[in-house]
């Protein structure tokens, strides 16, 4: 028998050291939030995404009275810049959530196991990695690829 580690790496950076692009990013994501549809959860995502083009497409999670059609910040924002920029490749997003209080969570929230598999669809599209930022309310956590989030994830078949 052997056995394995899988690891998740991840820098934490303070908000005031963050780069200006992701800094940028996480600043649309934070905006989104203010967008959401979410009258049942209260609960605010947004996300951003950078493509290559260099527009930067967002999203916000929508909700629905029948509550499993709603769809979360991720997937309407991957799948809205895809529809819109079917040729162009993602290079970074960046997910920012407020809580019912309305205020910015204070530790990062990732995404849900769907929303990874949806966005490991994109990143292989892209044939690159696509780096992922987490926003909190004073720190942000930078993944280096969507896979490092989604290991042992299905892929092919
Ligand atoms: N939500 C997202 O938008 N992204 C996630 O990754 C997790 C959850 C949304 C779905 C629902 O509208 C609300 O947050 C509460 O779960």
């Amino acid at each position: 028998m052997k056995t394995k580690e899988i690891v998740c790496p991840m820098k934490v950076w303070g908000f005031d050291e963050l780069p200006a692009t992701a800094a940028g990013l996480v600043a649309e994501a934070r905006q989104a939030t203010f967008r959401s549809y979410s009258p049942y959860s209260h609960f605010r995502v947004g996300a951003a995404i950078l493509l290559d083009n260099g527009e930067i497409v967002t999203g916000a999670n929508q909700e629905n009275v029948a509550y499993p059609s709603s769809l979360c910040a991720e997937r309407t924002a991957c799948y809205y810049a895809h529809a819109r920029y079917p040729e162009a490749k993602f290079e970074t997003i960046a997910i920012a959530a407020r809580g019912t209080d309305g205020e910015f969570v204070d530790d990062p929230i990732p995404p849900c196991g769907a929303c990874r598999q949806a966005l490991l669809e994109y990143e292989t599209l892209a044939g690159h990695d696509v780096k992922v930022f987490l926003a909190g309310r004073d720190c942000v956590y930078e993944l280096p690829s969507v896979r490092s989030l989604l290991p042992l994830s299905f892929s092919e078949f």
